[in-house]
């Protein structure tokens, strides 16, 4: 969706600035025009001549450096999308105020074009009501927000302001310039993230899913255009054009399904979820002086297995398997069991691959015509955005083949 875009890229005055040189280069890696225009502030923390030689053009700073007196109208209309990474508070203050004082913000006013606003600053000030105010203005127009990320601060503090990670901030481009895209107009149902079963008030049973590959799944369907609602069990940065229903335990997960999957069009079913949960949780906390608990557990709902026997016609439904074993054998044993159209089985005792790691390789399994065998495509060890590639590509295949010759 990237390329051949022209993008206007503002970088104002935060010590992220510097990461809005990487953010630039993705950009432009991805075939998009990138029109690089700096704040005064961004200059004193990076240079020029950095950002214009990974740009498409050199950057621009001011209303007054060239013989048009209307820079910021060229700019703004010729835009297909302006992105500011990052955005300080006062950024923020000043187009929540519509306050025009420099060329970034006039270009910001005179534009048709949606808007990425990428804040970053200290958890302190971006937790203060006035610049949560101002986001919310910003949101209620139309403008959208990557929100910031947890970690480490300017000055050694550790908290929520770090700007998105430019990988982040190139896939919300991506996804605000998808919009057109081949899932448009679908609604898409992705559940992510290992379920946690209660013992008592304090302790859990939980798995050790991170929830990344549902979340680059849900990343990529609203990348394609899909309306995203992501059911999770994980607090991760929330992808442009998702919509998140948090969970925590399987009958969560399963009534959040049950109510969201009957009228999607395609429904993902990453979660890892428990097999097993204490029949009862305690009340309170489990005292050592008790003894050792006894607990007794059932099993929880297959959730997928439901959606598979109340699937409405036309929907596609995708379904994971975590395995050890015989990989194709177990994995096509659930696809038919539980009536899926494609289900993503990865051999989790293989190095790099599944659970809390960055990367996947997977095999993909297709429901064959009645009587044949599953079509089987292997996806070698990658990172988890280009798994969900692959396995969208699977269901965009399958949608193609259900819907009858015009
Ligand atoms: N799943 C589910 N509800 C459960 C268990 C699993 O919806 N209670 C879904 C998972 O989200 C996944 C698929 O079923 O998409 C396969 O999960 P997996 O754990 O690999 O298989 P199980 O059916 O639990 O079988 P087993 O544990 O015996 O491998």
């Amino acid at each position: 969706m990237l390329a051949g875009k022209r993008i206007v890229l503002g970088v104002t005055g935060g010590i992220a600035a510097y990461k809005a040189v990487e953010v630039s280069r993705r950009l432009v890696d991805a075939g998009a025009h990138v029109v690089p225009v700096m704040t005064a502030g961004a200059e004193h923390f990076i240079g020029r001549t950095t950002l214009s030689a990974l740009a498409s053009e050199p950057v621009q700073t001011s209303l007054w450096d060239e013989a048009s007196p209307i820079p910021h109208t060229r700019l703004g209309q010729g835009a297909d999308l302006i992105l500011v990474a990052p955005a300080t508070a006062r950024l923020l203050a000043a187009y929540a105020a519509g306050l025009s004082t420099d060329l970034l913000t006039n270009v910001l006013l005179a534009t048709r074009a949606p808007v990425v606003v990428c804040p970053a600053m200290h958890t302190e000030m971006w937790e203060h009501p006035a610049v949560q105010a101002n986001i919310a203005t910003l949101r209620a127009r139309g403008v959208h927000i990557v929100e910031p990320e947890s970690g480490r601060l300017a000055g050694g503090d550790v908290g929520a302001g770090r700007l998105a990670a430019p990988e982040h901030i190139v896939a919300a481009v991506d996804a605000v310039l998808g919009g057109a895209g081949e899932l448009a107009g679908l609604h898409v149902v992705v559940s992510a993230g290992g379920t946690r079963e209660p013992i008592d008030a304090v302790r859990v049973i939980a798995n050790r899913s991170s929830g990344k590959q549902g979340y680059a799944v849900a990343a990529e369907a609203a990348a394609r255009g899909a309306r995203v609602t992501l059911v999770s069990t994980v607090e991760l940065p929330v992808p442009t054009g998702c919509t998140v229903v948090p969970v925590e335990t399987a009958a969560q997960m399963q009534a959040a399904m049950e109510a969201t999957a009957p009228g999607a069009d395609v429904v993902v079913m990453s979660a890892a979820v428990a097999d097993f949960r204490p029949v009862a949780a305690a009340e309170g906390k489990i005292k050592k002086d008790q003894g050792i608990p006894q607990i007794v557990l059932e099993s929880t709902p297959d959730i997928l297995a439901g959606l598979g026997a109340a699937k409405p016609a036309g929907q596609v439904l995708v379904g994971f398997a975590a395995e050890t074993g015989d990989l194709v054998a177990n994995a096509t044993g659930k696809l038919e069991r539980k009536r899926l159209d494609l289900i993503v089985a990865n051999d989790v005792s293989a190095p790099g691959v599944g659970f809390q790691h960055d990367t996947n390789a997977v095999t993909l399994l297709r429901a064959g015509a009645p009587g044949e065998p599953a079509a089987a495509t292997t996806v070698a060890l990658t990172d988890k955005r280009s798994i969900a590639r692959a396995v969208l590509d699977a269901v965009v295949e399958i949608r193609r083949g259900q819907t009858p010759p015009a």
